[in-house]
Parts: structure tokens; sequence; C-alpha cells
């Protein structure tokens, strides 16, 4: 069965998070704002999906990753600001939205007393769809479960659930999902399997918002990453330039005294960052003209074996941005 949909009109445009009006996006987020109570979730964030585009949300929890989900999905209404999405407005259409639009939850939903195959009957029907057998089965397969299909959701693994859920998302043929945390909770093998479903969605020309605590993940599946602290989105680029921006790393392997040499470098202005273990040193210097520096005072405290520079991941980048780690 072919579940592709006609592929839309690519759009080589990469826009950031100050460009977002510009036509033809499939999500446009424009100064959200969404409050608990004294609570700020979401604080003037801007976002945009193009046609054809993985966006990842990365952010530690309670970032409002998922609060942009459920502004997108019509399920939050903002105190200001406006979400476009295919064209509708969230606020004012969100049935008609929703129709067209594959969601998989953070808690992925599912009823553990139900089978995979009553969950996607169940999805046929709300979805209206007709003789949907045909669907159901072609869906089921594509997704690995067809072997599954009558077993009860609580006898799955993680993995087979997530699965689950990115197929009843699927059902109706959707040219734009939301995927909050889609490999959560889920083993390595588990996880590479999803990734190349989603990976799938792109090249059959559907349009991707997802979030993820992982950077690997982040970096595997997305076009662009928007990383997201406070409610507010702090810069959206393809993980390759966002590494660009973020400078190197340099790992010295130290004879001794690591925790000194870590220490010393800690109170140094021109240092980033720096992280110890056993033999080694990993330091992120302000500037590349710092690099002599370090070193040599490193050097002056413990024997410097070796350096290595090291391509800076999303992480240092989040760092470089927020001043704090990503799972502080
Ligand atoms: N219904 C709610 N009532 C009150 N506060 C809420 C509600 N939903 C979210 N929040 C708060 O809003 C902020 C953003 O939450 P959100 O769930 O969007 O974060 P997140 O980035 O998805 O986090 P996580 O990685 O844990 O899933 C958090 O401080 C959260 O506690
Ligand atoms: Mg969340």
């Amino acid at each position: 069965m072919d579940l592709s949909m006609p592929r839309e009109a690519m759009s080589s445009t990469i826009s950031t998070p100050g460009r977002a009006g510009s036509a033809g996006n499939v999500v446009e987020l424009n100064e959200v704002r969404v409050v608990f109570g004294d609570l700020v979730a979401l604080d003037g964030l801007t976002l945009s999906v193009a046609p054809g585009e993985i966006v990842g949300l990365l952010g530690p929890n309670g970032a409002g990753k998922t609060t942009t989900m459920d502004v997108c999905c019509g399920l939050r209404v903002p105190a200001s600001g406006t979400a476009r999405v295919l064209d509708l407005d969230a606020v004012k259409s969100p049935r008609q939205l929703r129709a067209n639009i594959g969601v998989v939850p953070q808690d992925s939903g599912l009823y553990p007393e139900l089978s995979p195959y009553e969950h996607l009957h169940f999805a046929a029907a709300l979805y209206d769809l007709r003789q949907p057998k045909a669907r159901i089965e072609g869906t089921l397969r594509l997704m690995g479960l067809w072997d599954r299909r009558g077993q009860r959701v609580s006898t799955l693994s993680k993995g087979m659930r997530r699965r689950l859920a990115l197929a009843r998302a699927l059902l109706h043929d959707p040219a734009l999902l939301f995927l909050d945390e889609p490999t959560l909770g889920v083993d390595v093998q588990g996880r590479r399997a999803l990734w190349e479903h989603i990976l799938r969605l792109r090249e059959e020309g559907r349009s991707v918002l997802l979030t993820t605590n992982y950077l690997d993940e982040a970096s595997a599946l997305c076009d662009r990453v928007a990383i997201m602290d406070r409610g507010r989105t702090l810069i959206c680029s393809s993980p390759a330039e966002l590494r660009r921006g973020a400078g190197v790393a340099l790992v010295l392997a130290c004879a001794s005294a690591t925790a000194q040499v870590a220490a010393s470098l800690r109170a140094r202005a021109d240092v980033l960052h720096v992280a110890e273990s056993s033999h080694c040193v990993r330091v992120r210097p302000v500037n590349e003209a710092a690099t002599a520096q370090i070193v040599a005072a490193a050097d002056a405290i413990a024997k410097v074996t070796s350096v290595r520079v090291e391509e800076p991941n999303l992480e240092d980048v989040f760092l470089a941005l927020t001043g704090k780690a990503l799972r502080e």
C-alpha cells in the first residue's frame, strides 16, 4: 500500500525564528505567549516549519516543547501571538486542523487493554475513513506491528508502543506530523527503527515538528533544530551550523592531577566550560585565540601529553547559549 502524499513543492528557504510570516510554511508561530497562572510557559515564541522539513525542538524539561506542540495542534489557546498551521488559524479552526495533522503525544495516549488493530480501527472510525481495512493492514505492516496486531498494548515493548502511536498518527495520511518525544524510553535499537520511519516521512514529502531531549536524535533527524529554553527559541538552524557557531573543544590528556587542572581552568575568563574524566580534561575556550594560553596553563600544572581538537556537539551549543547543561 502506498502511504505517500503528493509531494509538495519543497522549500529551499531556511527560515529563522525571526522570519516567520514568510509564505508557504506549514507551521507559523509568531510571538506566541502561553501562561499558566504566574508561570510563563511560552514567552513570545516564534517558529516556522517549511514543507518537507523536519524541525526539532530541543530543550531541557519544562522549556515549553509540549506547550508549543499543543498550540500548534489547537489544544492550547495562547494569551497572545498567532499560530497558523497548514494555512489555518489554530485557535479559530482547531477541528479542521486536527483532521489534517498527525499527532504522537508525549505519553503515547494508548489504551493498554486494546490491541494495535483495535487502536487503528477506532482511529479509522474517528477519521471516518472509507474501506479502512486495507489501510489498517498496510499501516500495521509498514510499522512492523502486523504480527502483534491482536495482542494487548500492555504486552508490547516501549518501542512497539511508540511505533503504534506513530502508525495511528499516520493512518489518515496527514501531510504534517507533530511528534512529542517520539523515542522516549525506547532502547537504542528501537530508537534506530523509529528514526528510519521518521526519515521516511520526509522522503514521502511530509513535514514534521518533533521534540526531543536527545542531542544525537536532533542531529540525526532534523533539517533544523530550534533550541528552546524558558519558553523561548534561542536559535534555530541546521545542526551543522549550530555546531559551527559553538566553536571547538580541546581534549587535554594529562599525566596526572586532572582535578587540579580542571579546577584551575574553570577559574579562567577565557574558558567557557570544563569537564574532566580520569585522564582527560575537556575544555571549551571562548575563542580559538585562547587555545595556546589554555594549553600552557594546563601544562604548567600537570604535564599535558596530547591535545585533541573536538567538534562541538549540540550539548556544547546549548551550553554556549544558556550557560547551563541541557540536563541540569
Ligand atoms: N497544564 C499546565 N498547568 C500548569 N503548568 C503547566 C501546564 N502544562 C505545562 N506547564 C508548565 O509549563 C512549562 C512548560 O511545560 P512543557 O510541558 O511545555 O515543557 P517541556 O519542554 O515539554 O518539558 P518536558 O521535557 O518535561 O516534556 C513547565 O514549567 C510546566 O510545568
Ligand atoms: Mg514535554
